[in-house]
């Protein structure tokens, strides 16, 4: 089965073609950085603006890199949510629209399973069942995974998502939008055992998270201490390892609770090298496996929603004509694959 995927939930443009049998075949990302850049965060109308602008060439390009014809198609998939409406709406329409020209099924894909299932992309790739940490700008969530569409919700964060408390540090310390990457390449200057910072909601049962304290303790400290170069360096530094040690500690209650051996991190601060490293770590000491997608699929990108799309559509499942982009959107809504 040949599938186009689209993704256009928030400031990337991509596009992707996923083949059943052969893996993936072609992809594409833009990313609207520059265009938000300016404004230190996502203009929801302009990005949908840019989504129109960019989609249709992006499709036609990744068409012809892989030597496939539109009419080859036998499936479309593209994000429905959640995410910025607007944004959604684009290559929902779009996508809804080409499948209606080419007589095709269309599969309305929630981004957040996309995240969830991008490591499948991999050759070396988790099996069912295992436990997710899913660490986006939006999300924060620890899932247990019984197979595609079985899931059920572990532990969340109760207030800012672990990606919008990297940006919103960094922002901070003063370097551009999106931040998250950029702290953490600070951080690699900074010295390790000057600040320690509060790992939220460790002290107590649970696996839900909290973020927004330690983005506070990072202005208390930035200004008491000054904000010459090296003392920024060394709160990005603090920061980073708060989070991962944060995250280890809910992965290791998670595993013990599910009695699962086997740990998946995905979605875009699972790009961030001190927490693949930290759970890595941590799998190692448990003799529990460690799942992360390629560098390239844990940002937002169109190959996880093709390959997400895919399995659904192969299940004989797809959405009519009339179905609706939704802002807001639970994993545990899904339908699990028969
Ligand atoms: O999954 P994603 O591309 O978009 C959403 O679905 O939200 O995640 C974007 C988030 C941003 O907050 C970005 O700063 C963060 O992922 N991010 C990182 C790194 N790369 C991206 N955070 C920390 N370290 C990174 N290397
Ligand atoms: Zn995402």
């Amino acid at each position: 089965m040949l599938v186009l995927g689209i993704e256009s939930s928030c400031d990337e443009t991509a596009v992707a073609l996923y083949h059943s049998e052969r893996g993936l075949l072609a992809h594409e990302v833009y990313s609207q950085i520059e265009l938000h850049a300016q404004y230190g965060g996502v203009v929801p109308e302009l990005a949908s603006r840019d989504h129109i602008r960019k989609l249709t060439p992006m499709i036609r390009q990744v068409m012809d890199q892989s030597k496939f014809a539109l009419t080859d198609l036998d499936g479309l998939a593209y994000t429905a949510g959640p995410g910025l409406v607007g944004a959604l709406l684009v290559g929902a329409s779009i996508g809804r629209s080409l499948a209606f020209a080419l007589g095709i099924p269309a599969v309305a894909v929630h981004h957040m399973e996309g995240h969830l299932l991008a490591p499948m992309l991999e050759e070396e790739h988790p099996e069912f069942p295992f436990v997710a940490l899913l660490v986006s700008g939006g999300h924060t969530q620890l899932v247990r995974v019984d197979g595609i569409g079985q899931y059920r919700m572990l532990g969340e964060s109760i207030d800012d998502a672990v990606g919008e408390a990297f940006d919103k540090t960094a922002k901070l310390l003063g370097l551009p939008y999106p931040g998250g990457p950029e702290l953490s390449k600070l951080a690699e200057k900074g010295n390790p055992d000057r600040f320690k910072f509060p790992r939220p909601m460790t002290d107590r049962p649970g696996m839900d998270f909290s973020f927004s304290g330690i983005k506070t303790h990072a202005i208390v400290t930035l200004q008491q201490n000054g904000d010459d170069a090296q003392t920024k360096a060394d709160i990005a530094c603090a920061f980073e390892i708060a989070v991962a040690e944060t995250m280890a500690i809910k992965c290791r209650r998670a595993m013990q609770e599910t009695g699962l051996s086997t740990l998946v991190m995905a979605g875009g601060v699972s790009a961030n090298t001190r927490l693949r490293q930290r759970l890595k770590q941590l799998a190692h000491k448990h003799q529990w496996r460690v799942f992360y997608p390629g560098k390239a699929f844990c940002t937002d990108n169109a190959a996880m929603i093709a390959f997400a799309g895919c399995q659904r559509l192969l299940a004989g499942q797809n959405q009519g004509l009339d179905y609706r982009a939704k802002a807001r959107w639970s994993l545990e809504e899904l339908p699990a694959l028969s």
